[in-house]
């Protein structure tokens, strides 16, 4: 009787155990309301949705879910959290949300054949190590003269007009990019390559805004008939789907037939592939050369020029800050040269006022979407295979328990180098799937910053009464967000600067 007792006590106990573990295993994160089939549709923000989620930190915490018609979204508020996943979870939190609008529909030639969009797995892999290889810290020096004859044209143009800041800055920034990514040099804003670029990177914001395509959402309706009423998102797939054959095509192909003429500017990404590859091979290469190129061209427009804007918007609020790094830089560099990127190394401060411009305005709020390949759980939370996962950078990057007083921005908030660092390295992503320009980045946005305030003073725009207008630091929506329109003037420091700038923009292009 006693044993019969004890073995169904047993069973009981391990079966309560597995129904237990198994509810512990589906409890799921904290979020807004569910409602029947919507899930929590009607709570999704679809404007500037990283300070809606950064103020949900306060009711749900540093991570929780949305269900959007069926679709399972994580957010991510805290540093903490997006390590644990991104980082040491990374062999299965580095997929990408499998989108319809953005890569079934475009299934031949689209997005989906990009570095930025492919899943994790082989395909990614190798496209990844391609584009990374002309990209790591010991190869970006080969463009910093580049970079930095670039800042200056920048800047002198600036000077002359300032209004064409924004233009000017999408221009230089693509010279950069077209340049060290096919040997391509772009000499007038109209050029039909940099537009192509451009057309590519709109069409970019336009897919990858969550919720803007009903396909998304219910991927059945890419079955629809073309004629039907309602179905015009069929025609604008395939419309898009000849244009990005296009944008990443042309450039590729440019650089290859003009290799031995020596129009191709040397060395490049896709140059030095196509040189060092033999023929047989390069076919077999040549399909991720291309998408992997192009996903660097698109990586590297908006997000540095975003950097750029949200840097001369600090400024004009802050002109203590401008005459500190301005001592500093006279300092390191003397009145009679400009600053070299090389020079970052004896900049602390400088160094300082760019991290600070990364964590203040960071140009990607909640970096690219993660996807989860398979199912997981964290702290007991189901989280399932297929959850799009955001990890909200700037929130993180504004928590006031690291950055106290976050609005403000200041660059004496940073202790130590490492501090620096670890701010800066935030804005590029996490894990595997880190940004592969950062380097890259980073060379362009110093020479940037140090070339304006070496010999610039920037000041506010004015109005038609001629009074000063203090920029107002409100950012579009979208994956990619750019300050909105603000006024500015820059003052030269100098005759002498004037000359040099003159000087370093008429070095030919190399
Ligand atoms: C201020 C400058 C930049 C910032 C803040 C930035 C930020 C980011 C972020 C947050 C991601 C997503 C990372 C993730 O999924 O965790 C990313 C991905 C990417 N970035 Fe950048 N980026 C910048 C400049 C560049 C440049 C200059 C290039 C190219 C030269 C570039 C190319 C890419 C590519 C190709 C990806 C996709 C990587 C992948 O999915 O494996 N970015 N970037």
């Amino acid at each position: 009787m006693n044993s019969t007792y004890t073995a169904v006590s047993l069973v009981l106990a391990i079966g309560l155990w597995f129904i237990h573990a198994q509810r512990a295993k589906r409890r799921l994160l904290p979020g807004p309301p569910r409602l029947p089939f919507i899930g929590s549709a009607l709570y999704m923000p679809t404007r500037r949705p990283w300070l809606v989620f950064s103020e949900w930190d306060k009711t749900y915490g540093g991570i929780f879910q949305l269900d959007v018609l069926g679709k399972s979204i994580v957010v991510i508020n805290s540093l903490k959290i997006a390590k644990d996943l991104l980082d040491k979870r990374s062999s299965i939190y580095s997929d990408r949300p499998h989108a319809i609008m953005a890569g079934d529909l475009n299934e031949s030639i689209g997005f989906s054949k990009s570095l930025g969009f492919l899943p994790y797995g082989d395909t990614w892999r190798k496209q990844r190590r391609i584009v990374i290889q002309n990209f790591t810290p010991s190869m970006v020096p080969k463009y910093h003269a580049l970079q930095e004859k670039e800042a200056a044209t920048l800047v002198k143009n600036v000077l002359e007009d300032p209004d064409t800041l924004r233009k000017e800055l999408h221009f230089r920034i693509g010279v950069i990019i077209l340049r060290a990514t096919y040997g391509y040099y772009v000499t007038s804003p109209d050029d039909y390559i940099l537009q192509l670029g451009r057309k590519g990177i709109e069409c970019f914001s336009r897919t990858s805004a969550p919720g803007r395509y009903l396909v998304d959402m219910i991927p059945a309706l890419q079955y629809l008939p073309s004629w039907m009423p309602g179905a015009d998102f069929l025609k604008e797939a395939a419309e898009m789907r000849t244009l990005l054959h296009e944008v990443a095509n042309a450039p590729y192909h440019w650089c290859k037939s003009n290799l031995d003429n020596g129009k191709t500017l040397m060395p490049n990404l896709c140059g030095t592939i196509i040189q060092n590859t033999e023929e047989e091979e390069l076919k077999e290469v040549q399909h991720n050369v291309i998408w992997g190129a192009v996903s660097m061209l698109g990586g590297g427009l908006d997000t540095n020029v975003s950097t750029a804007l949200s840097f001369v918007m600090a400024m004009i609020l802050h002109p203590e800050i401008q005459k500190k790094a301005q001592a500093e830089l006279d300092a390191v560099v003397g009145k009679e040269r400009l600053p070299l990127i090389s020079d970052r190394a004896n900049m602390p401060y400088v160094r300082r006022i760019m991290a600070e411009t990364l964590r203040w305005g960071p140009p990607a709020p909640l970096s690219l979407p993660h996807a989860v390949s398979e199912d997981d759980v964290y702290e007991g939370y189901y989280i399932p295979k297929g959850t799009l996962v955001l990890p909200n950078i700037w929130h993180m990057l504004h928590d006031p328990e690291v950055y106290p007083n976050p609005a403000q921005f200041n660059p004496d908030r940073f202790a130590t180098d490492e501090d620096v660092s670890k701010t800066q390295e935030l804005a590029f992503g996490f894990g595997r799937r880190i940004c592969p320009g950062m380097h890259f980045a980073e060379g362009s946005l110093f020479a940037i910053i140090a070339t304006m305030l070496a010999t610039c003073d920037i000041l506010p725009g004015l109005d038609a009464q001629g009074r000063e207008v203090m920029p107002e630091c409100v950012y579009t929506s979208g994956t990619v967000v750019l300050p909105e329109a603000f006024g500015v003037r820059l003052r030269a420091r100098s005759k002498v600067v004037v000359g040099l700038l003159d000087e370093a923009s008429a070095v030919p292009p190399e």
